[in-house]
């Protein structure tokens, strides 16, 4: 089986009607994202980044996969599937895409101050002062800005093996995920679904379109190029 590397952001949730952050009416736009996002603002200001996170769970239990998610998982049928995702949602999970590496951590995990300690929440709150088995502060099991992205070399491999690369609703702004697009192989052929205008090089072919219209079209394309 061909392998397919799947890169997502948060456009690939944008029709579960979770926000983009860098949209007009993105969460960017409605918070300070060091504030909320950083471990800078982690310690600055505890309380305000559980309670924004949160949020954050809260949403994803009244939310659900997409026609987009759903279709990513379907390829599983023909393909060797990796998804890399820099979602912190778990609707790839939910859809039944089976090998998912997230970037940037996870919204169902918690975790201790030195993320040695990880435990599944679901989509409950953390308590403002809950601490870890550690006696540390309990925190979200999320890579914030200023912290390392330990799973970056794992998802560097998984493009780098790939013979196929979709790239799906992300602006392409934030290192090192933008990056990754660098570990194809040559000639590997590389598709980018969003209905925006994205920075990247000559050789990804544009799908100009939402994420469930853009991978429904891919995915008939794909099926032409396998001959089924
Ligand atoms: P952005 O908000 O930067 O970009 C979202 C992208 O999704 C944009 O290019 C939109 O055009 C596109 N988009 C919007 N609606 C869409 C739809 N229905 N279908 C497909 N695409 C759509 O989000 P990311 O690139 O994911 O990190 O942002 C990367 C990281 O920045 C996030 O993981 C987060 C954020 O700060 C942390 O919080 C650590």
């Amino acid at each position: 089986m061909k392998r397919i590397a799947v890169l997502t952001g948060a456009g690939m949730s944008a029709e579960s009607g979770i926000s983009t952050f860098r949209d007009s009416n993105g969460l960017w736009e409605q918070y300070d994202v060091m504030t909320v996002a950083s471990i800078e603002g982690w310690y600055d200001n505890p309380d305000l980044v559980q309670q924004f996170y949160n949020d954050r769970r809260a949403q994803l239990a009244a939310v659900e996969p997409n026609e987009g998610h759903k279709i990513i998982a379907g390829l599983e049928k023909d393909f060797q599937v990796t998804v890399v995702t820099q979602n912190v949602d778990d609707l790839h999970e939910r859809a039944g895409s089976t090998d998912i590496i997230h970037l940037h951590g996870e919204l169902t995990k918690a975790c201790n101050e030195s993320k040695t300690q990880v435990y599944d929440i679901g989509t409950r709150s953390i308590l403002l002062g809950e601490k870890a088995d550690d006696g540390s502060r309990l925190r979200p099991f999320i890579v914030w800005f200023g912290e390392t992205v330990p799973l970056i070399s794992q998802a560097a491999e998984v493009v780098s093996k790939a013979d196929i690369i979709l790239i799906v609703g992300t602006s392409m702004q934030v290192y090192p995920a933008a990056g990754l697009i660098h570990y194809a192989k040559p000639g590997v052929p590389i598709y980018l679904v969003d209905p925006a205008e994205v920075n990247v090089p000559p050789n990804v072919e544009v799908i100009r379109e939402k994420a469930s219209k853009g991978l429904s079209l891919l995915k008939k394309k794909l099926a032409y190029k396998q001959g089924c």
